[in-house]
């Protein structure tokens, strides 16, 4: 009969397996029109099921500096510390960026590197999902290839495709800030399950 019985650690297997995924989204653009946030808000719409996706921003962090990023005394600054206790609980990222002079935009960068500090840190490893908009024709391509760097060196486990590559962006939302590309929701939807595929792997 013992064969029949679900042992203790099966059991939190299925119930890990079966916890909402968290996902932590941020826009690598501050600006109040931004097509990038836009965008990160259509992917929050189109999740897959069992999963939800909470937007934080870096716009409170001040420019990095080591002499404050040490975990003990004197301890990071308090913006610091949320945004990286946020970063924390999330199972996987959504980083939606535009591209700055053909790369990762400082700000974003910014914020990153606060995060990439210590044994804590919260987003080593971390699965992640990376899109970006521009209203040019290359859709942050070279945003994204900036990003490769960063990803390896913080053995982040990137969803590569589909690719999401929104050119042409300033033309692709309605009034209301809705995404009215269908093929693009499509490849969107597309990469968040990806994403979650990627969560419950590691999880099991
Ligand atoms: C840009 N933009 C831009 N676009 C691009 O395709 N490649 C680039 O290298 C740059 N470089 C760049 C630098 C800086 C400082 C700014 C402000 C802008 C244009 C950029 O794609 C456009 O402004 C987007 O609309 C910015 O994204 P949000 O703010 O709409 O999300």
């Amino acid at each position: 009969m013992d064969g029949f019985k679900t042992t203790f650690s099966e059991k939190l297997k299925i119930k890990n397996m079966e916890k909402e995924i968290h996902l932590i989204g941020i826009s690598g653009s501050l600006r109040k029109g931004s097509l990038n946030t836009m965008l990160l808000k259509e992917a929050a719409k189109l999740v897959p099921e069992g999963v939800n996706l909470e937007i934080i921003s870096f716009e409170e962090l001040p420019v990095y500096n080591g002499d404050f990023d040490i975990p003990e005394k004197p301890e990071r600054p308090a913006a610091v510390r949320i945004f990286r206790d946020s970063l924390a609980t999330a199972d996987g990222l959504v980083i939606v960026s535009p591209e700055y002079n053909y790369s990762i935009p400082g700000g974003l960068k910014n914020a990153i590197d606060w995060a990439s500090r210590g044994e804590d840190s919260p987003i080593r490893n971390k699965p992640l999902a990376l899109m970006g908009a521009t209203p040019g024709m290359w859709g942050t391509v070279r945003m994204q290839t900036a990003f490769l760097p960063v990803i390896e060196t913080m053995g982040m486990k990137s969803v590569q495709k589909p690719e999401i590559l929104l050119a042409q962006a300033n033309k692709k939302f309605d009034e209301n800030g809705n995404l009215t590309d269908e093929k693009a929701k499509e490849l969107i939807a597309k990469k968040l399950q990806g994403l979650k595929d990627m969560i419950l792997k590691m999880r099991a």
